[in-house]
């Protein structure tokens, strides 16, 4: 045993460092691609969560329709709170409708569940005002089609179905909505 030990190591590899082929050098600064073409990323609202959006003057004339008056519509959806249960269900099951998920990407969500509440709130008079832009400055450049108002349109009528929103009340939403169909559409 004792003569095969300097076999042994004889036979044994010289521990070299290995050899790394050497970076290339970096002979030019990268390229800042959002300044060279003016990008400006907007921050979120550290309070609020959205991202600002160019100024509009605000008023509940934006909302795109007139109100409904007493009491009756804002109950039959469960006050404010039933209210943002259902557009924020909408909007949910929106974000993840394969027909129409894709136009609701880097928008600004936070934003528009704040805005949507406060619309279907304001139109059954259930004590908000609109503080959104109007509906066709909102909607422009978006590209949307009948068809995606109408996927829209069927994943808030589920929303108020689940909601136990009875059918005419869900009707009488749907009928301040319908007419906006220009507005939010261009093709
Ligand atoms: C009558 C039907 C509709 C109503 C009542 C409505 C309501 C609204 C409201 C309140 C806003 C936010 C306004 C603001 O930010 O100031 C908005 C924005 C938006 N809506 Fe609609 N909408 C409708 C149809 C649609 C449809 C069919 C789509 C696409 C499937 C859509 C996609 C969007 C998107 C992506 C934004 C965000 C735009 C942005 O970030 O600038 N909307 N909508």
């Amino acid at each position: 045993m004792m003569f095969l030990l300097p076999m042994l190591i004889a036979a044994a590899p010289l521990a070299e460092p290995p050899v790394e082929a050497p970076a290339p050098a970096q002979t030019e600064a990268p390229v800042d691609w959002d300044k060279e073409f003016g990008v400006v990323r907007k921050e979120r609202d550290p309070v609020t969560g959205e991202i600002p959006v160019d100024p509009y003057v605000q008023g509940d004339a934006n909302a795109g329709a007139r109100p409904y008056s007493g009491d009756g519509l804002a109950r039959a959806f469960g006050g404010q709170a039933g209210i943002r249960r259902i557009t924020d269900r909408a909007l949910e099951l929106s974000e993840a409708d394969p027909r129409i998920k894709a136009i609701f990407e880097e928008h600004d969500m936070v934003r528009l569940r704040r805005t949507l509440f406060e619309q279907v709130c304001y139109l059954l008079n259930a004590g908000c005002t609109y503080t959104g832009r109007d509906m066709k400055t909102a909607h422009k450049g978006l590209g949307t089609t009948r068809a995606d108002l109408n996927a829209l349109v069927e994943n808030l009528q589920r929303a108020m179905r689940e909601a136990r929103v009875s059918f005419a009340a869900q009707n009488r939403l749907l009928a301040k909505l319908a007419p906006m169909d220009r507005d939010v559409t261009e093709r």
